[in-house]
């Protein structure tokens, strides 16, 4: 997979009043259904996978779930299968995920929520492993020691104006911001955590090795739950696009948002250059659409407030 980078500078009253300079970092490969942290994420698990001349990748996630929609994706455009373990109750195919996943060839199997909760148990994950043995399995969101190395390698803190003071990333499963943390250099590294997991900190401590101890993981101050969005995360998405930064509210939106309210609050101080991370998933626009929770998956189309 070729990767490229392209960097924004975004500009706004707080960052201005703090004398910060914020910059957005972008990755797109060739196929612009693998971007973000997913590409990073994927990529020595897609080569293991063609080196080892595995079937393809046995992952798992929600029905609306980037990692799922990257993964079929990534896996159609190198020959291999994919299967993915949904946490829903029946597959519905009106669902844009799902359906892009089936195109790109995923076959896509139903896992009842209460099964989906053992997935991080070794015993869940050699069940299915044992179902499909010619596949490689992959962890929810991608997250792997092969992954957390992917990103580590990544120079997420090269801006064009010169090395970033902070590195700044959404955080789900965690994989991203700790490989953050271990290429992170002589920069702090703060991961804004879009759901609630009390354990996700031990976790990311956990793949990082104790690489530094110079991170933080913030909790979002303004957090409509998980999947969740309200007026105030898309007028923000909004007045983003309209700087050219198109984002989606459940994560980059949201980390990208809250940031603002943390450095507002002056928890990064004065003067520093910040490299914030866009991990991508603006396929999951789509859903949001979908499920009635923002107007149109196209911003161009509709600023209209959604309920909140
Ligand atoms: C768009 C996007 N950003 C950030 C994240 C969080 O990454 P991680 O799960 O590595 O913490 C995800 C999770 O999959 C994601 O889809």
């Amino acid at each position: 997979m070729v990767l490229t980078t392209e960097w924004q500078l975004l500009s706004h009253p707080v960052l201005c009043k703090f004398q910060h300079q914020l910059w957005i970092c972008q990755i797109q490969s060739q196929d612009p259904q693998v971007s973000g942290n997913k590409a990073l994420k994927l990529k020595y698990q897609l080569a293991q996978a063609v080196q080892t001349k595995n079937a393809g990748l046995l992952t798992l996630g929600g029905a609306f779930s980037n990692h799922l929609a990257a993964t079929a994706a990534a896996c159609h455009s190198l020959g291999l299968a994919s299967i993915g373990l949904v946490r829903t109750d029946a597959i519905d195919l009106g669902n844009p995920t799902l359906s892009a996943c089936q195109q790109n060839g995923m076959q896509l199997i139903a896992v009842s929520r209460e099964h989906y909760r053992q997935r991080d148990h070794l015993e869940w994950q050699q069940h299915w492993q044992m179902q499909f043995p010619d596949y490689l399995f992959v962890p929810e969101g991608g997250t792997s020691e092969a992954a957390v190395r992917a990103v580590s390698e990544f120079p997420l803190g090269q801006t064009p104006a010169g090395q970033a003071d902070c590195l700044v990333s959404a955080v789900g499963s965690g994989g991203t911001l700790a490989g953050l943390i271990r290429g992170a250099g002589s920069a702090s590294v703060l991961g804004i955590q879009v759901a609630p997991d009390p354990g996700l900190s031990n976790k990311i401590s956990r793949l990082t090795e104790g690489a530094t101890d110079n991170w933080q993981l913030q909790p979002a101050l303004h957090l409509p739950a998980y999947g969740k969005v309200d007026n105030t995360l898309w007028e923000f998405c909004a007045l983003m696009k309209q700087q050219g930064i198109e984002l989606e509210p459940i994560y980059t939106g949201k980390a990208l948002y809250n940031l603002l309210l943390l450095i507002e609050q002056g928890l990064l101080g004065q003067g520093k250059r910040i490299s914030f991370f866009h991990t991508g998933g603006l396929q999951g626009l789509a859903g949001l659409a979908y499920r009635g929770l923002i107007p149109s998956a196209d911003f161009g189309q509709s600023n209209a407030p959604v309920a909140g």
